[in-house]
């Protein structure tokens, strides 16, 4: 059975993008809901970590340099 490939991409002042991830699991070892496409935080502002939720908007993410 063919399984298509994991990418990772970096949306501009947001999240990490993964494609046809089939497997998540949490910091406490719990398996987590997976989709063709789900966005995982970057910014730790979402209060539904690890996902994003949006958040890094009024956080007023950025991608640039401190
Ligand atoms: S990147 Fe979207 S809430 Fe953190």
């Amino acid at each position: 059975m063919a399984t298509d490939k994991i990418s990772v991409k970096v949306s501009k002042d947001g999240p990490y993008i993964i494609q046809n991830c089939t497997s998540l699991v949490n910091s406490k070892g719990e398996e987590l809901e997976t989709k063709e496409y789900i966005a995982l935080c970057r910014c730790g502002a979402s209060r539904n970590k690890p996902f994003c939720d949006g958040a890094h908007k009024k956080a007023g993410f950025t991608d640039g340099k401190n």
